[in-house]
């Protein structure tokens, strides 16, 4: 009913936005008095997280592209290897795990068919298995040996939105923890993160009071079915993957997310004149990996590219190549994703409506897919 959506047409639109608050309630009461993060649900003990020498995301969908971004960010920070792997592949291709793998799986409902096969099979090998899940006592978090909740409440759209910027949350707050129980000793870029990562809801709350412009683009690319492109580097490439998931999902476009640095090796082959591109650009860094994309921008702007560009607010770099810009909040690389993944969705919901589709209940597809 209307009212079970406060006033918005769909539930996908009101999870969208209601992200910072989703956002925010994942973080809440995570830090003690002396700063630590704590993470009291985790119970496998501090001993057995630091003899851990390989963790396993396993996740499926939007799920999986939130397991990419935070192998990014769990790498960097605990220096364990971290691979992400889809559930549907990993348990037919011998995995090595053993116990000093903990695997972690990624599932908003809990009850994924390949996710659970995942873990069952994860655990007979005697990996520790953490869940994330945004839902109470479902079979997921049920077999496994600990559970960290998002909170992003209830999720009814079939497309993933708050489920999956949770997600990422979840996965931050876990990484960190490895970091601390393991004893890294990165002061300063912990906390700067840390702080950070409680100004988020503020943030994403400012692309959601600026969405107007994306919904308007929404409108007039609602009438064309040219096929979509989305760029993106680093943890921007999961960001450009999930935006064109989006599309797919609600909107039935032919879409596809490329990383930015594969542009040569065969995407700039399907650039024509007025192909629509989105490109993720990187905050400006120590690394180049900004310049590098906004190299890709031109590039494929030489080549007839309409380029719609998400870049830092005032990267004049990145304008200077743009057709439109949508402008994010200042964040450090790492938590780009949580403001960047923000006007995609709204961007997918705004075109899949103005095409006249049920953007909850996109034809051929389930919220939770319990068969394989
Ligand atoms: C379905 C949903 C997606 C979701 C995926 C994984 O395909 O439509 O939105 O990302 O399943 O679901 P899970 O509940 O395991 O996160």
């Amino acid at each position: 009913s209307a009212a079970e959506k406060q006033g918005h047409d769909w539930f996908m639109r009101k999870e969208i936005f209601e992200q910072p608050k989703a956002v925010a309630d994942t973080l809440l009461g995570r830090w003690s008095d002396r700063g630590e993060l704590v993470l009291d649900e985790l119970r496998i003990s501090p001993e057995e997280l630091r003899r851990i020498n390989k963790i396993v995301i396993v996740a499926c969908g939007s799920s999986f592209y939130a397991g990419m971004v935070a192998k990014y960010a769990i790498e960097h920070w605990t220096r364990v290897a971290c691979e992400v792997e889809l559930a549907s592949e990993f348990r037919y291709r011998d995995p090595i795990i053993d116990p000093m793998t903990l695997v972690v799986t990624i599932s908003q409902s809990g009850e994924t068919a390949d996710t659970l096969m995942a873990i069952r099979h994860a655990r007979e090998q005697q990996a520790r298995v953490i869940a994330i899940c945004n839902t109470n006592g479902a079979t997921i978090p049920r077999e496994s040996d600990a559970v960290i909740y998002t909170h992003a409440g209830p999720e009814i759209g079939v497309a993933s939105t708050k489920g999956f910027l949770t997600q990422v949350v979840a996965c931050y707050l876990l990484g960190l923890y490895l970091a601390q129980v393991r004893g890294m000793k990165y002061g300063d870029e912990v906390h700067a993160i840390v702080d950070e990562l409680n100004s988020m809801p503020d943030k994403i709350q400012a692309v959601l009071d600026g969405i107007e412009p994306v919904y308007k683009l929404a409108r007039k690319m609602a009438m064309s079915e040219d096929a979509v492109f989305f760029l993106g580097r680093h943890v921007g490439y999961p960001v450009a993957l999930e935006g064109a998931l989006k599309l797919k999902e609600i909107a039935y476009l032919h879409a596809e997310g490329f990383a930015a640095g594969e542009l040569k090796h065969g995407p700039i082959a399907v650039i024509e004149q007025d192909t629509p591109v989105f490109v993720v650009v990187p905050p400006e860094g120590r690394d180049q990996l900004h310049d590098k994309v906004v190299s890709n921008i031109e590039e494929i702007r030489a080549r007839g590219a309409r380029t719609i560009v998400l870049a830092e607010e005032g990267d004049a770099a990145a304008e200077s190549f743009a057709d439109m810009v949508i402008p994010l909040p200042k964040c450090s690389t790492l938590l780009q994703p949580l403001v960047a993944a923000v006007p995609l969705q709204a961007f997918a919901c705004e075109l899949a409506t103005a095409k006249g589709h049920d953007v909850d209940q996109p034809r051929n597809l389930a919220k939770s897919v319990t068969v394989e």
